[in-house]
């Protein structure tokens, strides 16, 4: 049983605690809490928490192996840094920094005090994911070459709070962005080679709200990620191109529908022409039912606690961390690419 610390006990700070005291308790003790404001720390107190007056005294707690960070954005670096330093395991929330330089310093301190050092990207852990990822690897409807990956919201000005200033990392780029093309990357096993964006801020004068990012693969693979809160007709999570056929993940759980052609059906030329208001077309003329099969959307067994098994397996020394920090440095750079993107106006060639 390890004991850990929560540094940074806002709504996600809570999350951990609440899901890693109900769902892993036989590997991991959340001993306490250390937050700048009171209240996070009243909160903690009535929980049974330890409350620790400053940083370093959660540093100097021998007992604490393991430190998640869950502040904003801007103060992850300093906070990693220092309890890297200090001979604590960490895990950092997303995004692990608000530019790839400051996790370079990161990841040459984890080097450093040979300590655990994890982001974590939880979304890995979504259904709607593995859903995807599960098809894709299983190569059954062949390689994906057109990806749209999205969250759509209709909540408006969502960038409340420090998530509105540009000091504190805020902006959706950095928020879901870095989920979105987190999931990719750990998807498609090719480098980067283009990152375009399309950043809007309707909400937020500070920082983006709205976006679209674009990213090309060297093996060609084509993906667009976009992300809204003005948006009142939600559009499937994914929509996947392959060669050998088309998958649409509807939502969060997994629904969807996965079409591919049946063999030896390929259409006569002459079949079906429709004729639209204005025009003939046979290239777009929708396929005859009877020419397509359905393929089940598989049943993904997946449990978000396997993060923490997994920190756990390897601070006991018996297995790979899945979340790595040079995967979410590569995840950085395309990062700051679209950032470069939106100020130039120009998709930046890269090599990520
Ligand atoms: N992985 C996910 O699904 C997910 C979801 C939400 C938020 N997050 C991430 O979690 C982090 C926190 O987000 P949140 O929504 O909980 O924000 P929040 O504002 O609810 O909580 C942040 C807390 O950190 C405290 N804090 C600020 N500066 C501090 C410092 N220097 N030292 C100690 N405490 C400090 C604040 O007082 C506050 O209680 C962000 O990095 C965010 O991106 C991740």
């Amino acid at each position: 049983m390890y004991k850990m610390a929560i540094v940074g006990f806002g709504g996600m700070g809570g999350w951990h605690r609440e899901n890693i005291t109900q769902r892993l308790s036989d590997l991991l003790e959340v001993k306490g809490i250390y937050d700048v404001r009171p209240e996070p720390g009243e909160k903690a107190a009535g929980l049974g928490l330890h409350v620790y007056q400053s940083l370093d005294e959660v540093l100097a707690d021998p007992e604490i192996q393991l430190i998640t960070v869950a502040t904003p954005n801007n103060f992850h670096k300093e906070i990693v840094i220092a309890a890297l330093k200090a001979g604590k395991n960490v895990v950092c929330e997303k995004p692990v920094t608000i530019r790839s330089a400051d996790l370079e310093e990161m990841i040459a301190a984890a080097k450093e005090s040979g300590k655990l050092f994890s982001i974590h990207q939880n979304r890995r852990w979504d259904k709607d994911y593995r859903t995807v990822k599960q098809v894709i690897d299983s190569g059954v409807i062949g390689e994906p070459y057109f990806i749209e990956s999205r969250v759509d919201g209709s909540r408006g000005g969502s960038m409340y709070g420090w998530r509105g200033h540009k000091l504190n990392g805020g902006g959706m780029l950095l928020d879901w962005g870095v989920h979105l093309i987190d999931q990719v990357m750990d998807m498609i096993k090719s480098p980067v080679v283009e990152v375009g964006a399309h950043l809007q801020s309707v909400f937020s004068p500070e920082v983006d709200d709205n976006i679209k990012v674009f990213l090309r693969f060297e093996n060609k693979c084509s993906v667009v990620l976009e992300m809204t809160t003005n948006c009142f007709i939600s559009r499937p999570r994914w929509h996947v191109t392959c060669q050998n056929g088309t998958m649409q993940i509807d939502d969060w759980m997994g629904n969807g529908r996965i079409v591919q052609c049946k063999p030896d059906s390929e259409m006569e030329w002459g079949d079906d022409i429709v004729y639209t208001a204005a025009g003939p077309t046979r290239t777009m003329a929708p396929r005859p039912p009877e020419t397509t099969n359905e393929i089940p959307v598989p049943e993904v067994d997946v449990d978000w606690s396997d993060y923490y098994r997994n920190i756990v397996g390897v601070m006991d020394g018996n297995a790979e961390l899945i979340v790595r920090p040079d995967q979410a440095l590569r995840v950085m750079k395309v990062i700051d690419a679209a950032f470069a993107a939106e100020e130039t106006g120009c998709a930046q060639k890269v090599n990520i």
